[in-house]
């Protein structure tokens, strides 16, 4: 039936919108004191006090939730991820714990490589069966949408089988996933260090096929130093553009390299990591309407210094928050770990970290009109918490306070 009314809840944190909020208005969480929300064939048709939306209604024809004395937020939106990979990276994980840079594994032939001879090797059913356990952890720290990438194939052959598992996912479990090609994640070995040839055969041979039968909507590409240039990015997500392709980056993770200006040049959805991003570029993704994307679980896993969330958020720029789950820099899909680094390290307030792991995580992959918020006529995804208010959400730092997760007006998981 689909049709759920969430009554009484102490706080209804709606996040309400239908674009990303930018700087100030990030702030803006929109808190309903006992509050509810009405979920009837999967979409949201009433929000508001709990008496507003009981007299809007005809409760016959709901399933009843109880949430006296609990905060009720809208689904979390994991907004970058790699979760389709085989074999694991601990021994790399080790070695940096012992001071080596990632950037030195990498380029002494270890890193993305390493998961990249794992995924080739890896059965599109093996991939499938981790990832269902995966998405499984993730709805359990109530993300309801997650963005997941491809780049673990650097073959055509292989990029196409990430993606057909994610489309298979898509379908069979009842997480949403939003599927980027990312072919541009690094050189495989075969091309011997020719980037620019490997970039030339992803534009002319993965590229047409990678985004054939709905298979991907999204193309990123790792631009840094010494992996992808800011002329082979912009030459590779042009061309994908012609194709269809919604643009995203990874940009100045490592080092300031202007990766966050082209992402404003392009106009992308999002750039993403942005540690090493400069003023100018982070302002001029403001100005573009780019989403700047911080993945602060990833710093902390390389021990580097934080993006500098207050400044973006001061000068009024869009931010959102991800876990950027991958076997390398960052093995882990920890929400409760990525809120509090968010507040506690990178200085953002809890609401501005609410909006920044809901709407406008939403907007960084294009859904805000349908996910991100509880607004009338969005998707009913809505998770309730064992806590009494929002603010327990960093409070009780590294604790998962997720008790029910709601999705399209189902409950598909309760503690
Ligand atoms: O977002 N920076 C590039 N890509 C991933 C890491 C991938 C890996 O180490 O396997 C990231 O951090
Ligand atoms: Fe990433």
């Amino acid at each position: 039936m689909n049709n759920i009314i969430i009554k009484n809840a102490k706080e209804l944190v709606t996040s309400s919108g239908f674009k990303a909020k930018f700087g100030e208005e990030m702030k803006d969480i929109g808190v309903i004191e006992n509050g509810a929300v009405a979920i009837k064939d999967g979409k949201i048709v009433a929000v508001g006090t709990t008496d507003e939306v009981l007299s809007k209604v005809n409760q016959d024809e709901y399933e009843i939730i109880d949430a006296t004395g609990k905060a009720v937020l809208p689904g979390f939106v994991d907004s970058h991820t790699h979760f389709i990979f085989g074999g694991y990276r601990q021994d790399e994980f080790n070695w940096r714990l012992e001071g080596v840079p990632y950037m030195d594994i990498m380029n002494s032939g270890g890193g993305i490589v390493n998961s990249v001879r794992d995924t080739r090797e890896t059965s599109e059913s093996d991939l499938y069966e981790i990832g269902k356990k995966r998405l499984n952890s993730m709805m359990e720290f109530g993300v309801t949408t997650v963005e997941g990438k491809s780049g673990y194939g650097l073959d055509t052959e292989t990029e196409l089988k990430q993606l057909r598992v994610m489309k298979k996912l898509d379908e069979d479990h009842p997480l949403d996933i939003v599927r980027t090609f990312m072919g541009a994640h690094a050189t495989p070995k075969e091309f011997n260090g020719d980037t620019d040839a490997f970039v030339d055969y992803l534009i002319e041979d993965s590229l047409p096929k990678a985004i054939e039968d709905n298979l991907s909507e999204f193309c990123d590409v790792f631009t840094e130093e010494n992996v992808f240039s800011i002329e082979q990015s912009r030459k590779l997500l042009l061309a994908a553009r012609e194709h269809g392709y919604k643009l995203k980056m990874h940009a100045d993770e490592i080092v300031q390299f202007g990766g966050a200006a082209l992402a404003a040049e392009l106009k992308t959805f999002s750039a993403d990591h942005l540690l090493a991003a400069s003023d100018e570029g982070l302002l001029a993704m403001r100005d573009a309407g780019t989403v700047c994307t911080l993945l602060p679980c990833t710093a902390f896993s390389l021990k580097a210094d934080y993006a500098r969330a207050r400044f973006m958020i001061d000068n009024g720029c869009a931010v959102a928050v991800a876990t950027d789950f991958n076997p390398g820099s960052c093995y882990t899909n920890s929400i409760p770990l990525l809120i509090a680094l968010s507040t506690i390290y990178m200085g953002m307030t809890v609401e501005e970290t609410i909006t920044a792991l809901t709407l406008n995580a939403a907007q960084a992959i294009d859904r805000a009109d349908v996910v991100g918020s509880l607004d009338e006529g969005k998707k009913g995804d809505v998770i309730i918490l064992d806590a009494p208010s929002y603010k327990f959400l960093p409070y009780n730092f590294g604790v998962n306070l997720v008790e029910t997760v709601v999705k399209d007006g189902q409950v598909i998981y309760n503690k």
